[in-house]
């Protein structure tokens, strides 16, 4: 039987955000996760632990990640939010914030059932204890993009995260691996090869990814080459379970594209509240496809979601305003305009 729940990665507080070019104030960055994490979406990207020097806007993600430790979720349910880092020194910079925090949270829970542990723990989340925090990283499915993008090849990119993902083990953080432009590079173009983009989510997962997230960067993906994607990455060996399908809308694709990952058996999407973002190394690239238009779609399809439509519409609206932006969701808008 087909699993009727859908989960949802809202990815707009780290990929809506990173291109902006006005410095976004990090309350309005702080106040943006609560909304979403009131709407009931389950996880939440928030930011990212990458060189200022190349996304000056997430600059200020520790004191995000510092947020989100020290205040319990704004909503009843349980709420896991993922932080973005490229290498090791992004970890570095990560861990110095949730291991003091960690630390400090087992010094003083004295009544915790827990045995003590030499390596902190990552926090189970509940309303009243800390959330979830897992980690992404990231690379690509051509050569010139991840070199734009991080300034290494694919295969170095890999090297990377050998130690950072023992690392994150080590912590029992979860892993997701981004494999950006897998269905159309800015440079190589429409015509990526999926052989070479399963092999990608075979060696990740090996590794020990947890999750792999197929990313259609520039939303040149088509149905048609999203299914035999799908269908080259099952043949790897590839478990539907596995993966996480994140599309831009910059052709409009981006809802029929999902609609062939679902009935490919994938149920994790990925989407950013109002269709925020825009890659800051895919020139043209528009936005993420819109949560609003994510939710409205999989609950028509009878498949649950957990979000209430009015609070995340509400939710993109303001932050659109807050940037000055137009809002990129149809059923975002046509939800307040009734
Ligand atoms: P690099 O310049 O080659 O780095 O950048 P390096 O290792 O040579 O180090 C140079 C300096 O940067 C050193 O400092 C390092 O300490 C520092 P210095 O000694 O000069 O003072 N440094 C860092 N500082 C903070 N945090 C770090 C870090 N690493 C090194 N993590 C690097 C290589 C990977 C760091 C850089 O290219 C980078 O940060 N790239 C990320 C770019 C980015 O944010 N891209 C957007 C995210 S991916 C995306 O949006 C696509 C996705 O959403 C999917 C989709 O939408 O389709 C996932
Ligand atoms: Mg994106």
């Amino acid at each position: 039987p087909i699993n009727d729940h859908v989960r949802i990665v809202e990815v707009g507080p780290r990929d809506g955000l990173q291109n902006e070019k006005q410095t976004i104030p990090l309350d309005t960055k702080i106040e943006l996760v609560e909304r979403l994490a009131r709407t009931g979406l389950q996880t939440i990207e928030a930011g990212s632990f990458v060189s200022p020097k190349w996304t000056p806007q997430m600059a200020n993600s520790s004191e995000i990640l510092n947020h989100v430790l020290n205040h319990p979720p704004p909503s009843a349910l349980p709420v896991t939010y993922q932080f973005l880092l490229p290498n090791e020194k992004g970890l570095d910079n990560f861990l110095d914030v949730y291991s003091a925090h960690a630390l400090h949270e087992v010094k003083s829970s004295s009544s915790s059932s827990q045995a003590p542990n030499t390596e902190p723990s990552g926090p189970t989340g509940s309303s009243t204890s800390p959330p979830t925090i897992e980690l992404s990283i990231f690379t690509a499915a051509t050569e010139t993009f991840t070199q734009k993008n991080t300034n290494c090849s694919i295969a170095e990119s890999l090297q990377r995260f050998t130690p950072l993902i023992a690392r994150a083990r080590s912590h029992n953080l979860r892993v997701r691996a981004y494999i950006s432009v897998a269905l159309g590079c800015p440079y190589e173009g429409p015509d990526v090869d999926p052989h070479a983009v399963a092999a990608l989510a075979v060696n990740l997962l090996e590794m020990g990814a947890d999750t792999i997230s197929i990313a259609d960067t520039t939303g040149m993906g088509t149905a048609p080459r999203t299914r035999e994607l799908l269908k080259t990455l099952a043949a790897a060996g590839v478990d539907m379970g596995d993966l996480a399908l994140h599309f831009h809308d910059t052709y409009g694709q981006a809802l029929v594209n999902a609609v062939v990952g679902l009935e490919a058996g994938v149920r994790e999407f990925d989407a950013a509240v109002a269709g925020l973002g825009g890659c800051p190394f895919s020139p043209g690239a528009t936005g993420n496809v819109a949560t609003e238009d994510v939710v409205r779609l999989f609950e028509s399809l009878g498949l649950r979601t957990g979000v209430d439509m009015e609070e995340l519409a509400s939710a993109g609206e303001w932050v659109s305003r807050e940037l000055g932006r137009a809002n990129e969701s149809r059923a975002g808008k046509a939800t307040l305009a009734r």
